[in-house]
């Protein structure tokens, strides 16, 4: 059997004798950091890629949480709220998906943000990636030679992807946007869906099979205008 590697035996060795200091200045016994500043450390790459998740939010709609007050003021009717935080229990339990529909100014992409971001704090991690895209953007984006855009990839491949404000983008780009629609359903991951059309015309403007993908087994709120 090895025998235990004397690890302070050989830490004196290299890095001398102490006294030593920690980053934040504290004298430690050690080298390395204190034990406060090792936990914090500790914490902050658990934390990761929950932040990265967040930072993927515009900066606009930072704000967005549900313990925001603001998000009752912005997002109409307040019980959108509350189907808002229900839904998130079941994107977080079983990946039930959400599709959120309304008309402009309503607080769609509000609602959405705080979503994902509870959603993030719950289940995100290094192998649970949560994102938020702009179908806008993914539909414009091209890739070399034809390939898929390195942003519509990565739409793909998010454990989490809320794709907002699908219906604005072009004729020509819809096809990148039913590509990501797809691909995350075949996969079967959940996705948070916003959009100013309502149900028949977003299965007029992408057909069924999209129009399925989108809808099916999908917790679906109404924010503003004639549903209030
Ligand atoms: N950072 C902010 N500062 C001030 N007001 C904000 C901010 N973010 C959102 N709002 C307001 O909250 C309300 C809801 O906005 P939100 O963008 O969520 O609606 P939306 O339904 O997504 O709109 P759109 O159809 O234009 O995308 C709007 O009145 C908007 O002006
Ligand atoms: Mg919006
Ligand atoms: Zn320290």
């Amino acid at each position: 059997m090895m025998r235990d590697f004397d690890f302070v035996g050989w830490l004196s060795q290299t890095m001398g004798k102490g006294p030593w200091k920690c980053r934040c200045g504290v004298a430690i016994d050690h080298p390395g950091v204190c034990d406060p500043c090792g936990e914090k450390l500790a914490r902050e790459q658990a934390e990761a890629p929950v932040r990265t998740a967040v930072e993927s939010i515009p900066p606009r709609f930072r704000w967005a949480r549900f313990d925001a007050e603001q998000l009752r003021e912005r997002v109409r009717p307040v019980a959108a709220v509350q189907q808002a935080i229900e839904a998130t229990d079941l994107l977080s339990s079983i990946g039930q998906s959400v599709v959120i529909i309304g008309p402009a100014g309503s607080g769609k992409t509000s609602l959405a943000c705080a979503i994902l971001r509870a959603v993030a704090m719950r289940r995100g991690g290094h192998a649970w990636r949560c994102r938020f895209a702009a179908a806008l953007e993914i539909g414009a984006a091209r890739g070399a030679y034809g390939t898929r855009s390195p942003l519509e990839s990565d739409a793909i491949a998010a454990s989490c992807l809320l794709l907002d404000d699908v219906g604005q983008e072009t004729e020509a780009d819809r096809i990148h946007i039913a590509e990501v629609l797809h691909a995350r359903h075949d996969a079967e991951r959940p996705t948070i869906v916003t959009s100013a059309f309502e149900p028949p015309v977003i299965h007029a403007r992408y057909g069924g099979g999209v129009d399925r993908r989108i809808f099916e087994g999908a917790s679906l709120i109404f924010v503003g205008g004639q549903h209030v």
